[in-house]
């Protein structure tokens, strides 16, 4: 979502009379937007201040001047404390109040005022944000639904993001068709707990996610679906429905658990035990049996036991992932976990993280490997680093290289896979009933 707000951000600044640089050296200002996740994730905003501090003092020392902002989490979380321990920063603001940005760079710039602006205003930020285009290629974001109200013990989101709040389908929908305008074929629709989204529906009534992609896929152009992070609570029956029913939507979900044990599950309030869970994934397999998993995990939860971290390996055997996410527990100050004294040691949470992973990467190679030999649907996004070569993702989202003409960008193709990598697959673009190798494009072969 971060990616989404920046580029939000990017759109208000071109109104106000600013453009995008890939000069880091040339910039007047400078926007860190950020994530409070982690303990991790807000050590780096520090160390990157600490860079940008000697940046700021050589374009004073040449007369010019730069404005930096803290925008995102880290920005909502901290406040005031950022421009106590960063004096380099002009502007602090949240994930919010960022439509508000020309009007702070503005204030900033005239009254040479330091300006922190972290509310959870009345107004709805979407109406403010322009009408612009997001960069890239023909995969797109669109954000339904931000906040959460389930407050899962350990994070921050609730604190940082806000109370749960759904756009309208209208609204959705209109950005949706602008995204296809500009090219876009695909459309990821973003949340905090995305499937939580319970918005207003053209007729006034309160849909939910499941109508909300059935709505969204009559929409010319748009030929895949997306949508991350789900709670698994909040899977209803309508949304196994549109996995059955709805061609657009790819057949990946994401879908974090956390853990597998119950006791660690209550204590996280994550609503819901290992049993609930299973069951959602065997109704998800029954109505798309292609459907493949991801999750995140989370270990060293406080009290977490041999035994709860044995039911969280059994669980990834039992489900099996295609891909997954997997943390060491960090305490967030404010969030209740941080308050549990039965802290789990550094080096037991370490050493479970690196079993998990190593299960988990063996999951992922061999969801990866089964691709070889099979034909699958490539959405063409940018070109590749070797010559002739583009680049795309399938259904999985797995990264797929192949060689093939420019005009393929955009669209989507059937490709043989016929080589996995560590991360990714390449293969042989199909069209119709031959394949077209590397060296008939190469030699200009019509197609
Ligand atoms: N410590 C470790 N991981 C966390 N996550 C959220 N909060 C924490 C935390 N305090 C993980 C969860 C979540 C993902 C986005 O980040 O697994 O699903
Ligand atoms: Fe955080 Fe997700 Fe839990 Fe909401 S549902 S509190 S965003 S982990």
């Amino acid at each position: 979502m971060n990616v989404y707000d920046s580029d939000r951000m990017v759109d208000l600044l071109k109104s106000a009379g600013y453009s995008k640089t890939q000069n880091l050296g040339s910039a007047d200002l400078i926007i860190l937007n950020t994530c409070h996740i982690r303990e991790k994730a807000e050590e780096k905003v520090y160390s990157e201040l600490g860079r940008l501090t000697k940046l700021k003092i050589r374009r004073k020392e040449q007369g010019s001047k730069i404005l930096i902002a803290v925008a995102g989490c880290v920005a909502q979380a901290e406040g005031q404390r950022i421009l106590e321990r960063a004096p380099i920063v002009d502007l602090v603001f949240g994930p919010q109040t960022y439509h508000r940005l020309p009007s702070m760079v503005q204030n900033a710039m005239a009254d040479n005022k330091r300006i922190i602006d972290t509310e959870f205003p009345v107004e709805d930020k979407f109406d403010y944000l322009a009408e612009g285009s997001q960069q890239g290629g023909p995969s797109k974001f669109l954000t339904i639904q931000e906040g959460c109200d389930r407050f899962c013990t350990f994070c921050v989101v609730p604190y940082t993001r806000g109370a749960e709040q759904s756009r309208s389908a209208i609204s959705i929908a209109k950005e949706a068709r602008r995204l296809v305008a500009d090219g876009a074929r695909e459309i990821t629709l973003l949340g905090q707990n995305v499937n939580a989204w319970h918005g207003e529906s053209p007729s006034g009534a309160e849909w939910k996610l499941g109508r909300l992609i059935c709505y969204l896929a009559e929409i010319e152009g748009i030929d895949r679906i997306r949508y991350t992070t789900s709670h698994p609570k909040d899977v209803d029956d309508e949304l196994i429905d549109a996995h059955r029913a709805v061609p657009q939507l790819m057949p990946f979900l994401h879908l974090p658990v956390q853990s597998g044990s119950d006791k660690i599950l209550a204590a996280m309030n994550r609503h819901h035990n290992a049993k609930d869970y299973y069951y959602t994934v065997e109704k998800l397999r029954k109505a798309c049996p292609e459907i493949a998993l991801s999750s995140d995990f989370i270990v060293g939860f406080p009290g977490e036991e041999d035994v709860d971290y044995a039911k969280t390996i059994k669980m990834i055997n039992d489900v099996g992932y295609a891909q997954a996410y997997s943390f060491k527990y960090s305490s967030r100050p404010g969030t209740p976990a941080a308050d549990i004294t039965d802290q789990v040691e550094d080096n037991v949470a370490a050493e479970r993280l690196a079993g998990l992973q190593q299960l988990l990467r063996a999951q992922q190679d061999a969801f990866l490997s089964a691709q070889k030999g099979k034909t699958v649907k490539v959405l063409f996004e940018r070109r590749g680093k070797q010559i002739g070569q583009i680049c795309g993702r399938s259904p999985y989202m797995h990264p797929v290289h192949a060689h093939a003409p420019d005009s393929f960008l955009g669209k989507i193709a059937e490709v043989h896979i016929a080589e996995v990598m560590t991360n990714s697959l390449s293969g042989e673009v199909e069209l119709g009933d031959r394949l077209s190798s590397i060296t008939a494009f190469a030699e200009g072969a019509s197609l």
